[in-house]
């Protein structure tokens, strides 16, 4: 028996991997993690599938239920919403399943970020404008933030960044980043990317708040930097004819 988690990707259902497709057809017992998973996933879980939304329940709970299976000898589909690399809370969930000597397996999946940048149709690293993309958030209800992970300790690089859980706290979010990127660098904000409903705004720092008052206070990505307006960076030397690499020598070509 093995907890299999899986990245349920961003919202489009199709925007699942086939390994996670497989390990949740090939699960008798469900635990997905509230609306941010799409319901179409659960269409993968084989007839008679035990199927349990678990936001409601605390982490206890939801330990209970894989124990349950386990003594049952049944696998368990973990769903999260994007991939489970970052706030998952897949973390304490493998530290528990670890101390009990209860097997995992991990399937990745299309983070909310990709979805938003995909929206937009963007590369958030251009040569010569931005080659770092920071994943970060804002302190919420539930985590606070450690003290040196700041918006404006990442604005000083000047890096892409990519603002999680904080749609609500905007006019902070702008108001930390204007002094450092400067009034006129572009935010793209994507409400729920790749979902039917999906809606986009792109403004700049000084006018994305007011660009952006009616969009709703959750389930958004703030997007901010150079790169999202960026036209004459420099082409990436990697499809340069004259860069001689292993794959596509120079001398073989002339
Ligand atoms: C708890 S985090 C989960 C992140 C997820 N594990 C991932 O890989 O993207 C939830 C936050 O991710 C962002 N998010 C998740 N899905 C999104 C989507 N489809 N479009 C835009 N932002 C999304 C929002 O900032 C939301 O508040």
């Amino acid at each position: 028996m093995t907890v299999h988690f899986i990245g349920a990707g961003p919202g489009a259902p199709d925007l699942l991997t086939l390994r996670g497709r497989d390990r949740i057809a090939a699960s008798p017992v469900c635990l997905y993690a509230g609306s941010l998973v799409p319901a179409a996933l659960l269409d993968h879980c084989p007839p008679g599938a035990r199927i349990v939304n678990t936001a409601p329940l605390a982490l206890d709970a939801i330990i209970a239920e894989m124990v349950a299976a386990h003594e049952a000898g049944l696998d368990v589909a973990r769903l999260h919403s994007g991939d489970l690399s970052i706030w998952s809370a897949m973390g304490e969930q493998l530290r528990a399943l670890r101390g009990l000597g209860i097997p995992v397996t991990v399937t990745p999946g299309v983070p909310a970020f990709a979805a938003a940048a995909a929206a937009l149709e963007a590369e958030l690293t251009l040569p010569g404008v931005a080659q770092s993309l920071v994943l970060t958030r804002t302190p919420g209800r539930a985590s606070a933030m450690p003290p040196a992970e700041t918006l404006r300790a990442f604005a000083a690089t000047g890096a892409t960044l990519a603002i999680h859980l904080s749609i609500h706290t905007l006019p902070s979010v702008v108001a930390d980043l204007r002094p450092l990127y400067g009034d006129d660098c572009p935010v793209a904000i994507v409400w729920r990317a790749s979902w039917p409903e999906e809606r986009i705004v792109r403004a700049t720092l000084a006018t994305i708040a007011q660009a952006a008052a009616d969009g709703p206070e959750r389930t958004a990505l703030i997007l901010v930097g150079r790169v999202l307006d960026a036209r004459d960076f420099a082409a990436s030397r990697l499809y340069d004819a004259g860069y001689d690499r292993r794959f596509r020598s120079v001398e073989a070509q002339a």
